[in-house]
Order: C-alpha cells, then sequence, then structure tokens
C-alpha cells in the first residue's frame, strides 16, 4: 500500500539575516507528495528553488516548519534521500563504475561483494554506460558524466529523489535522452522525486504534478497543476495531445504574471514533435 503522504513539508521557512533586517526567502511552503509521485518545482531565477530543495535535502538549515520523509522527521542530510546536481562531483581518480560503488559500499555494506557490483553495473547499463563503466570521469561527456550521477542517485535506492536542475547544463537532444532515461527509472523504481528545473516542457514530460512558485522575496507555491498523462510515457504520443498544449501556456502564463522585471530566465524548449493541430488533436 502507497503511502498518500510520503514527503510531508509544512509551512516551509528560510530567512536570512541582513544589514537591513531579516530577509525572507522562502515563506510558507506546504506540499504533501504521495509515494511514487514526481513533482516538479518551477519559478523564476532567484526565487528560493533550491533553497526549498537544500533544506529537504537535510543540507540547509530550515528557519522554520516541519519536514517528514515515511513518517521520519527530516534533520540533516542521509542516504534516504539522493541528491542530484546539475554537474555531478565524482572523484576524477576513480572510474564511473568505483564512483558508484564508493556509494555502495556505504549502503550496503551487509551484502556480498558479487551483489554491490551487480547493483552498479545494472544501474551503470541502465543509463546506457555498459561499455564506459571503466572510463574516468575525465573520458566522460558531460551528459555521461551526469549519467553516471543519475546512476549513482538509484543505485543507493534512496526513499526519494531531489534533482536540482539535472539537465541544465546539458544541450537540447542529451538532455532529451536523459529525461528519457530519468522516466524509465522512475518507472521501474516507483521513485518518488521533487526536481527543481527552468523547462516547462521537462517539467510537464516528467511529473505528476507541476509546483509553480512565485517570485521573492517571501516567494511561496502559487499555483500547483496536475499532468493527467497516464504512464508510461511516450514523448511524440504526449506533444500530440491539446491538453500538453493547454497546460504549457497555464504555466507560460503564470510564469510571465511572476516576472516583475520581464527577465525571465525561464527555458520554453521548442517542442521536438510539433502537434499536427494544437486545436484538434489525434487522439481527440
Ligand atoms: N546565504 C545567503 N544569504 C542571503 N541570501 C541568500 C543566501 N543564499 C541564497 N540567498 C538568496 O536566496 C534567494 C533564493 O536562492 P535560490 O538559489 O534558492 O534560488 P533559485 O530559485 O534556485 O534560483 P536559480 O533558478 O537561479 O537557481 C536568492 O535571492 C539568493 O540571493
Ligand atoms: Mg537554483
Amino acid at each position: 500500500m502507497l503511502s498518500e503522504r510520503y514527503l510531508e513539508l509544512w509551512k516551509l521557512n528560510k530567512t536570512y539575516p541582513s544589514p537591513t533586517g531579516p530577509a525572507v526567502i522562502v515563506t510558507d511552503f506546504t506540499l504533501n507528495l504521495k509515494e511514487g509521485e514526481f513533482v516538479s518545482l518551477i519559478g523564476h531565477s532567484g526565487c528560493g528553488k533550491s533553497t526549498v530543495l537544500s533544506m529537504v535535502a537535510g543540507l540547509l538549515d530550515k528557519s522554520a516548519g516541519n519536514m517528514v520523509l515515511a513518517g521520519k522527521e527530516i534533520i540533516n542530510a542521509g542516504p534516504d534521500r539522493g541528491v542530484v546536481f546539475q554537474s555531478p562531483c565524482l572523484l576524477p581518480w576513480m572510474t564511473a563504475f568505483e564512483n558508484v560503488m564508493l556509494g555502495v559500499e556505504q549502503v550496503f555494506p551487509h551484502v556480498t561483494a558479487a551483489e554491490r557490483r551487480d547493483i552498479v553495473s545494472y544501474y551503470l547499463a541502465l543509463v546506457g554506460l555498459g561499455n564506459a563503466m571503466r572510463k574516468y570521469p575525465g573520458e566522460l561527456s558531460g551528459g555521461m558524466r551526469q549519467r553516471v550521477g543519475i546512476a549513482r542517485a538509484f543505485a543507493l535506492a534512496p526513499k526519494m529523489l531531489l534533482l536540482d536542475e539535472p539537465f541544465g547544463m546539458l544541450d537540447q537532444l542529451t538532455r532529451i535522452d536523459l529525461q528519457d532515461i530519468l522516466l524509465d527509472l522512475c518507472n521501474r523504481d516507483r521513485k518518488t522525486a521533487v526536481m527543481v528545473t527552468h523547462d516547462v516542457d521537462e517539467a510537464i514530460f516528467l511529473s505528476d504534478r507541476v509546483v509553480m512558485m512565485t517570485s521573492g522575496p517571501a516567494a511561496t507555491i502559487g499555483d500547483v497543476i496536475d499532468i493527467p498523462f497516464k504512464r508510461p510515457r511516450v514523448r511524440a504520443d504526449v506533444m500530440e495531445l491539446a491538453e500538453y498544449y493547454r497546460l504549457r501556456e497555464r504555466l507560460i502564463d503564470f510564469l510571465e504574471s511572476q516576472d516583475h522585471r520581464r527577465a525571465r530566465k525561464v527555458t520554453v524548449s521548442k517542442p521536438v514533435h510539433q502537434a499536427p493541430n494544437v486545436l484538434v488533436p489525434a487522439s481527440a
């Protein structure tokens, strides 16, 4: 039975002291995730997305509020939350395999060495690095390094994933490739995840819900939209749906309404498969 309230964030607040008084960055951030749910967090640059994610990761102290994961209060960082940043921290003197193994040895000390090797190889193969496991980070492209980071996060079998613009540094084709891999991994492992992104298409394609944050200071949740597309999702099919374009419009409208300085840093990537007719979809 999957938990309805797997991750509970209640009235999260982050305030920094400043010479002119307390600077409230994020306030009143309340959100519950079901087990296995994939939620994206979208909002303008500097609104506080990474702040929220870092608090949930236990890497940044909250100023107020509560965070509970699987019935246990989140106090600090731990292996029950796998974190993926824009670029992964890989040890340059270790191969891709060894980098993933490093964490696996710590999290699974009780299983045999052969089983640990199987876990590492399984996830590296799933992200498409079956033939590059023995390469060093210096011999890998940015996209390949990010694949190692994703394999590592899944291999540690965390309760949930926290992804901060995981594909932000990658070119469009690599990004699409890795989105599909992430989707596939999440389907296999039913992983609960929160992902920060600037890309509305990425948010819609990957998520069950998209949480839109207002622009700071004192940012909070402005709106939440459900993404009703059934899983497993196929990119080309999703992009045939008129509903996809309606959701996209709604997201863009929200972001524009929050764009106080008219300095948007939101990526509206060109859909790879343009719908033949946005108003009259093939499936309608
Ligand atoms: N140590 C700090 N002291 C004071 N303010 C800070 C500190 N760290 C971050 N901030 C402020 O908190 C706000 C939110 O930062 P955060 O990195 O969470 O934004 P973001 O939404 O992730 O932005 P981006 O999309 O550019 O990554 C910013 O205005 C930033 O200046
Ligand atoms: Mg950020």
